[in-house]
């Protein structure tokens, strides 16, 4: 029989990558492979603080850490900062951390790491994998058509419907494949309207992924077959294994990054089916205090139960705070948390709607829990998957900004008063929830994908 391996889990080090990765390690953990998850160490700061004992027990998977290059206390949100430091100092750490397992096992083989799974945003991992002869795989956690976007840039630029920095100076419809929708510049996955440096940050990052990808023939995808099929068919070595998600039993392992209040839980419970409306924007979304104030007065004129996830971060202000007295206006029917178990709350009979950013977790975890999206992309590939949301799985609507791009409470309050009551999205939200769930299911093609991949690692 073959033997069971000791793999190594390496994430970018951010809410959106920590989680689905540990989530993937769990399921593989189950296949009896001993794991060992390695976070930066001020990840794991913050997820043992939001988690304690999430590293004691009998699990098979294993935390280490390695610095990520910044001071303990140096601000971490910089996209350019943050990854300059990552690649400047993490290669070397992983390199020695592999070296000191092998020097620990003591010459016994099953110790030893001989397989990594690294997320493509580290695509740099996959190198010193393969300089250490160790075999290895591709984690991508956006939608696999944002990953066949990144794939293409090469072909992109030397086509020229993007330059060198990622703009795209015409304003045609761009087709990346014949069987993907045509795309406006802003869905192409390094946008950031708001912002043309980080644009040019993202697009360089994503161009290395090319470079780093090359490192490898398997690319497991958080995404499904019956989802993306034109996507998956189009990138070689495509192993699409989600949507992973967060069951009874792993429901407290999927990482957070913040203490999860779930007082909202207890809450939702006293509302009937089909009543909340729950806004959440992730991790990483930033508001300005006027568009902030906006979505609140949104929220008061609509006057229904609403859920609201407000991180201590969630503007551009010194510290995000309402306007006078809209908390004790709101108090009968609104609940606001700085963080929420997300995903028990979209799996909540009582929550009707989902006021989200559109990142791909937050998007899966909708899909996969029926529940019709109201979207406001911030960044990155969230464009991208607002126009799948919108326009090919018709299970959610946009809002769209007035002449200065702010999106007014009346907005707000017409688009969500739309999407609840729009009975041709939630049947489209019911088809691909079912389709979720099979794909997962005992003959789902995404458990099928991950118990092949178990093999090829075991081989
Ligand atoms: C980022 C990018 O924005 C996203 O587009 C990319 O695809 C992955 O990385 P983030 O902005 O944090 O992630 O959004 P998202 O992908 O939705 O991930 C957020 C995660 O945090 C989700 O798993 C969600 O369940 C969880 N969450 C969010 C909570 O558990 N509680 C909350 O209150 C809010």
């Amino acid at each position: 029989m073959a033997k069971f391996k000791h793999v190594l889990v390496i994430p970018y080090p951010a809410q959106g990558h920590v989680t689905p990765l540990l989530k993937l390690a769990h399921c593989i953990a189950d296949y009896g492979v001993k794991i060992t998850f390695v976070n930066t160490e001020s990840i794991h700061a913050q997820v043992m603080a939001a988690n304690p004992g999430l590293d004691e027990g009998s699990s098979r998977v294993k935390f280490v850490t390695i610095p990520d290059g910044l001071e303990t206390d140096e601000e971490r949100k910089d996209i350019p900062t943050i990854t300059e430091s990552i690649l400047r100092v993490m290669p070397d750490h992983l390199q020695e951390l592999i070296e000191k397992v092998k020097k620990q096992s003591d010459g016994n083989e099953d110790e030893q790491i001989s397989f990594m799974i690294a997320d493509l945003t580290v695509g740099w991992a996959l190198e010193v994998a393969e300089r250490m002869g160790i075999e290895r795989a591709g984690f991508w956690p956006a939608s696999a058509s944002a990953l066949v976007m990144t794939l293409h840039i090469p072909k992109l630029i030397e086509g020229g419907v993007v330059d060198n920095n990622g703009f795209a100076p015409k304003n045609d419809l761009i087709t990346i494949l014949e069987d993907l929708p045509a795309y406006k510049s802003n869905d192409l996955v390094w946008s950031c309207p708001e912002d043309p440096a980080i644009h040019k940050a993202i697009f360089k990052f994503l161009s290395s992924i090319v470079h780093h990808s090359k490192r490898t023939n398997s690319f497991l995808c958080n995404s499904f077959r019956d989802l993306e099929a034109p996507a998956c068919s189009g990138i070689p070595g495509a192993l699409p294994i989600g949507p992973l998600m967060a069951s009874a039993r792993l429901v407290h392992r999927r990482g957070s990054l913040w203490n999860e209040d779930s007082t909202c839980l207890n809450w939702l419970d006293q509302h009937p089916a089909l009543s909340v409306i729950y806004i959440g924007f992730g991790s990483t979304t930033i508001f300005g205090m006027e568009q902030f104030y906006e979505l609140a007065h949104g929220l008061e004129q609509i006057a229904r139960p609403f859920l609201w996830v407000v991180r201590p971060d969630l503007t551009d202000g010194p510290v995000t705070e309402f306007h006078d007295g809209f908390l004790q206006r709101v108090r009968n029917y609104g609940k606001v948390v700085q963080w929420a178990p997300q995903e028990e709350v979209l799996a909540h009979p009582a929550v009707a709607c989902f006021f989200t950013h559109c990142g791909w977790n937050s998007t899966l975890e909708g899909l996969s829990n029926g529940v019709p999206l109201l979207c406001r992309p911030y960044f990155s590939d969230q464009f991208l998957n607002r126009s799948f949301i919108c326009d090919v799985w018709r299970v959610g609507l946009g809002v769209d900004g007035d002449e200065n791009g702010l999106i007014t409470r009346h907005e707000v309050r017409k688009k969500l008063l739309a999407v609840l009551g729009s009975d041709e999205i939630r049947a489209n939200c019911l088809r691909v929830k079912e389709m979720a769930r099979k794909s997962v299911s005992e003959e789902g093609s995404s458990l099928k994908n991950l118990q092949s991949f178990i093999e090829l690692m075991k081989a």
